[in-house]
């Protein structure tokens, strides 16, 4: 392998250029292929980011076969997967923005491709990486949670506010907002307390006035869940909240520890019985923390220090899709892979 990890992309819209931005200042990544179904979007992403000699390409197996990588970054809407079965074929190591797929069934039998080639994988749930999130996660370890709650609440997407409008309203595409977006608070859920076995979910539907053609995902849902540990907990979307007000919150209490975690970057305000509150800022800079251990990984063949392997960004997409069963049953779902 070269001093520089060769990095390709598949999806080269929002999120890709966020990675892009930071990997392109990285003195260990170097930006050779793009590929997007709109090639216009991959041609612009080669131009502004990549090497000189970048190529950009409309079809995925046209890029592998093509271009020689050593990492691969899938930024792909969550209804577009399977393309990572390429990567895997020709044992190259992949980056997946979240949620992993919407198909519990294909991105199993992606788990199972990466597990057999032992394939170092990493997926976008960028929060792991906060110091506020790590503090939190430690002192957890020693007095457990209790109770979790939050989640997302935003207003209602508009073609002018989102540029992932045009999948993101629709159920079929998306999974709608719990699968999407909210599965950031749930992976931290996961992460700061524990599996989660069993979500019991509520919709609200069709109350959301003014919402774009095609909208058909809920316009709010609330999910209560159980903790192997036996906490339980409350997370929530809504993105029918147009005179503000709501935001990303996530609460959660222990016996001696309360963490309050709020906005986007999650600044920690933490409270520990006895002791003065202490402020933790969120990094501004996450994605380019979360590309950086990333690619050491790659270019040392040491994945210890990626807080979120293929394999566990599964079992968050299996609590989100099992939300969503909830919603479409109105019962409680056990969830099988997690315990
Ligand atoms: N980590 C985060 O905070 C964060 C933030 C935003 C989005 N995301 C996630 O990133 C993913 C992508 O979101 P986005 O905002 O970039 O969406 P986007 O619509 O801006 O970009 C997706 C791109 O993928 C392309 N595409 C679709 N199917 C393709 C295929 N088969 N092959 C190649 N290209 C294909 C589209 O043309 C589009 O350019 C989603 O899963 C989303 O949840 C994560």
């Amino acid at each position: 392998m070269t001093d520089r990890i060769k990095v390709g992309f598949v999806g080269c819209g929002g999120i890709a250029r966020e990675h892009m931005k930071g990997l392109a200042k990285n003195e260990y990544a170097e930006l050779t292929a793009f590929c997007d179904i709109n090639i216009v979007k991959a041609e612009a992403a080669a131009k502004e980011y990549g090497t000189v000699d970048a190529k950009f390409y409309s079809d995925a197996e046209e890029m592998f076969r093509d271009a020689s990588l050593d990492a691969v970054y899938f930024c792909l809407p969550p209804f577009a997967h399977g393309a990572e079965f390429k990567a895997i074929e020709r044992d190259i190591p992949f980056f997946v923005e979240k949620p992993v797929n919407l198909y519990l069934d294909q991105a199993k039998r992606i788990a199972e491709a990466v597990e057999r080639k032992n394939l170092i994988t990493s997926v976008g749930y960028m929060n792991r990486y906060r110091r506020g999130v790590q503090m939190v996660r430690d002192l957890l370890m020693e007095d457990p949670p209790i109770l979790l709650l939050g989640g997302w609440i935003t207003k209602t997407p508009s073609q002018q506010s989102n540029g992932i409008f045009t999948w993101w309203i629709i159920k079929e595409k998306s999974g709608g907002q719990f699968h999407e977006q909210v599965t950031h608070t749930v992976d931290l859920a996961r992460f700061l307390c524990g599996e989660i076995v069993e979500v019991h979910a509520y919709p609200a539907e069709g109350i959301n006035r003014n919402v774009p053609s095609g909208y058909n995902i809920e316009d709010a849902s609330v999910v209560n869940v159980k903790f192997e540990g036996g906490a339980v907990g409350t997370i929530w979307a809504s993105c029918s909240a147009n005179a503000g007000g709501g935001g990303i919150s996530l609460s959660v209490y222990a016996e001696s520890v309360t963490a309050l975690f709020t906005g986007w970057e999650h600044s920690l305000k933490l409270l520990r019985k006895g002791k003065q509150p202490e402020n933790i800022p969120g990094e501004e800079d996450i994605f380019s923390i979360e590309d950086a251990v990333f690619i050491d990984a790659v270019k040392s063949g040491d994945p210890s220090k990626i807080m979120s392997p293929y394999s566990d960004g599964l079992k968050t997409a299996e609590v989100t899709l099992a939300a969503n069963e909830s919603m479409r049953t109105g019962k409680a779902v056990r969830i099988r892979g997690n315990h």
